[in-house]
């Protein structure tokens, strides 16, 4: 998907964002999503755009159950950006590198099911 920011001119790399199918079903009820900005543009709210925009693309292909997100264990501009789009933090979790992450999820509006 293209995500076309205001205010910031197309050839500019901004960051990076993704929406990863979790699970090996293609039924796609989980998705998790990963961003972040570089350095010259953060602090603009591109990061909060981009999650926005990520969350809608889910919710709107009306296949999504929950959309997650993993944080750092502290709040920081990451969870900002979650807790600006509805997140909840549901709790913490071991990731790789035995790392502790703070998990993060948004349910689909129960009106836009199917
Ligand atoms: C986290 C990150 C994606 C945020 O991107 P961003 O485009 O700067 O975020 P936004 O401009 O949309 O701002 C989101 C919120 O964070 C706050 N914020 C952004 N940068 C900040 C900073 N350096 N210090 C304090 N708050 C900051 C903003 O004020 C905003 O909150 P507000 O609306 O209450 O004012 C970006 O800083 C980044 O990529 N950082 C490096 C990677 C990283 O830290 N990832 C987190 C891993 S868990």
């Amino acid at each position: 998907m293209e995500i076309r920011f205001r205010d910031c001119p197309q050839d500019r790399q901004l960051g990076n964002w993704t929406l990863r199918i979790r699970g090996s079903t293609g039924f796609r009820r989980l998705v998790e999503i990963v961003y972040s900005i570089a350095p010259n543009y953060q602090g603009k709210g591109y990061a909060t755009e981009a999650a926005t925009a990520l969350v809608d693309y889910a919710v709107n292909s009306n296949q999504v159950k929950t959309i997650r997100a993993h944080t750092f264990a502290e709040f920081n501009p990451s969870t900002r950006v979650l807790e600006k789009c509805a997140f909840k933090k549901i709790g913490q979790v071991l990731h790789s590198e035995n790392n502790l992450v703070w998990r993060w999820e948004k349910s689909r509006p129960r009106s836009t099911s199917n």
